[in-house]
């Protein structure tokens, strides 16, 4: 039910459809049951005429019949008055049913013969009062609609046509001749169903041409707003066909020539980021030889420092470490370039993830390092298999450790694997510094570093977390960092098994479970 509301709000054509169908249907009844009224009216007064004067003529005859009967016994009186109802019964016009009720004013005093009578049975009690009161007022004769009930219970619109008749002896008595309306009734029946039909086929028209006309106008509609989601998505070469010279044709030109406007302004952009993402690599790559060059000089001056003065000795050792660290940057530069130009690719291979860790912690010595207390690792399984990239892998979690080991303040560092069925998390968490909300935010931004002077003591590059994030979400995996000032840091890695499968969930929160908040009350 929802669904449905939901899809009736979204369409345009349902909306319009829907009330045009019910204004329609509004003036459809309307125009409808005026005509049914008009016509109803018009098929009872059809035969009106014609019934007054057949009745007239049958009052005439019976009060005629009546005046010659005078004198003669009752016997002989009611066998007339028989012949008189048989009479007015079977003058049958064009097949219309009749039948007479003869029944006496309510005047008359009661005696003891009574020369009330009725054709077929016909219920004297169904006659209307209205044309009754009438009848006892006017000596002219009287007619009213009404439904003529039989002694089988059967009952039958009809028309009423009553007159004073006098019986000789007998005082004053009411004729009527009652014609039944059963065909009429059929026939405004037809026209009846006729209207109905008609209605609704007009109804079902107007929908069907209502919708045909929306439809030429939300098309063109859903087509612009089609192209404009492919255009948002990526496509900016898409355009709206224009067909036709219309308002909408306007609209689709305006859309049209702001997509152009914007494809132009983005290949601008792209070329201008393509020639500094060159120039980045260009100058990383020219810098390369120089440095080599460097680099060998260095080792050559370095090696024989102990036959220098101890300030040019101290010089040589400064020399190497800040060549070490301007190599480290001009591979992360490299690296990075790489990224930005999308031409970063997954070798993806099968390895054991803990394997790998344990070899990672030996290579970066932090086992031995006297800057931590200790390394712990702990994991539910002793082999975890993942298809994924070694080389980058290894690369995050050489990233994530160094930086452990950087800011851990001699506090042990503890690294934690979970599995699930889809997914692996490497969780790796220090006790020392930390980090506070707004360096959380800023954490893996290029050359972002909380503390550029402690950086430049400990030679990182700034770009190591950066990297490390892009890594991950070349793997369609996820890199999460969680710090409070003092209470060290906590960087989650979460890896799809195998690199490329969505990770639906993260198997180990970046809040570590053994930190609550605390939380003061005043
Ligand atoms: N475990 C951690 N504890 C506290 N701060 C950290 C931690 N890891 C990273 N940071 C902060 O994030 C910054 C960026 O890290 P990174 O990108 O690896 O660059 P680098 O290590 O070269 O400084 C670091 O300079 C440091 O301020
Ligand atoms: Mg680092």
């Amino acid at each position: 039910m929802t669904r449905l509301r939901l899809a009736f709000q979204r369409s345009l054509g349902a909306k319009v459809v829907t009330s045009t169908v019910l204004l329609s249907l509004g003036v459809v009844w309307l125009t409808g049951s005026a005509l049914n009224s008009r016509l109803s009216d018009g098929i009872r007064s059809v035969n009106l005429s014609s019934s007054i004067a057949e009745a007239r003529l049958a009052f005439f005859n019976a009060q005629f019949q009546l005046l010659v009967s005078q004198g003669q016994s009752v016997e002989k009186r009611k066998q007339v008055m028989a012949e008189i109802v048989v009479d007015a019964t079977t003058q049958e016009i064009k097949d219309q049913r009749r039948e007479v009720i003869i029944v006496k004013t309510p005047t008359t005093k009661t005696s003891k013969v009574s020369y009330e009578m009725s054709s077929n049975g016909a219920s004297s009690d169904s006659i209307p009062k209205g044309v009754r009161d009438k009848i006892l007022k006017n000596s002219d004769l009287q007619y009213e609609y009404g439904s003529l009930k039989y002694a089988t219970g059967n009952s039958v619109d009809s028309l009423f046509v009553g007159n004073r008749i006098d019986i000789p002896g007998g005082g004053r008595y009411e004729m009527y001749v009652v014609f039944s309306l059963a065909d009429q009734a059929s026939t405004f029946n037809l026209i009846q169903n006729s209207l109905l039909i008609t209605g609704f086929a007009l109804i079902f028209l107007i929908a069907l041409i209502t919708w045909l006309v929306v439809r030429q106008v939300v098309r063109p509609v859903r087509e612009a707003a089609s192209v404009a989601k492919q255009f948002t998505q990526g496509s900016f070469d898409l355009r709206v066909p224009i067909t036709s010279k219309d308002e909408l044709a306007t609209l689709g030109h305006s859309f049209n020539d702001m997509a152009a406007s914007i494809e132009q302004q983005i290949s601008r952009l792209e070329n201008l980021s393509r020639v500094q993402q060159r120039f980045v690599s260009d100058v990383s790559h020219e810098l390369r030889t120089p440095l080599t060059t460097l680099r060998m000089a260095s080792e050559v001056i370095f090696n024989h420092r102990t036959t220098f003065e101890a300030p040019v000795a101290r010089s040589a050792e400064l020399l190497v470490a800040q060549l070490d660290r301007f190599e480290r940057l001009l591979e992360d530069l490299l690296e990075v370039s790489r990224f930005d130009a999308e031409v970063a690719v997954l070798e993806p291979v099968e390895f054991d993830l803990i394997a790998l860790i344990k070899r990672s912690v030996h290579d970066l010595g932090v086992d031995s390092d006297e800057k931590t207390s200790g390394v712990s690792t702990k994991s539910d399984n002793s082999v975890v298999t993942v298809k994924a990239d070694m080389r980058r892998v290894e690369r995050i979690m050489r990233n994530l450790l160094s930086n452990a080991l950087d800011h851990c303040d001699g506090t042990p560092i503890e690294i934690q694997i979970k599995t699930t069925e889809s997914e692996v998390a490497v969780g790796v968490r220090d006790f020392g510094t930390g980090l506070d909300e707004s360096s959380l935010i800023r954490v893996f931004d290029r050359f972002w570093r909380a503390d550029p002077s402690r950086a430049r003591v400990r030679g990182g590059t700034g770009l190591g977390l950066s990297i490390a994030l892009e890594d991950a979400r070349l793997h369609n995996g996820e890199l999460d960092a969680w710090g409070r000032p003092g209470k060290g840091a906590h960087f989650v890695l979460t890896l799809p098994r195998v690199a490329g499968e969505t990770i639906q969930s993260r198997p180990i929160k970046p809040a570590p479970e053994d930190f609550h908040e605390e939380v003061f009350y005043q």
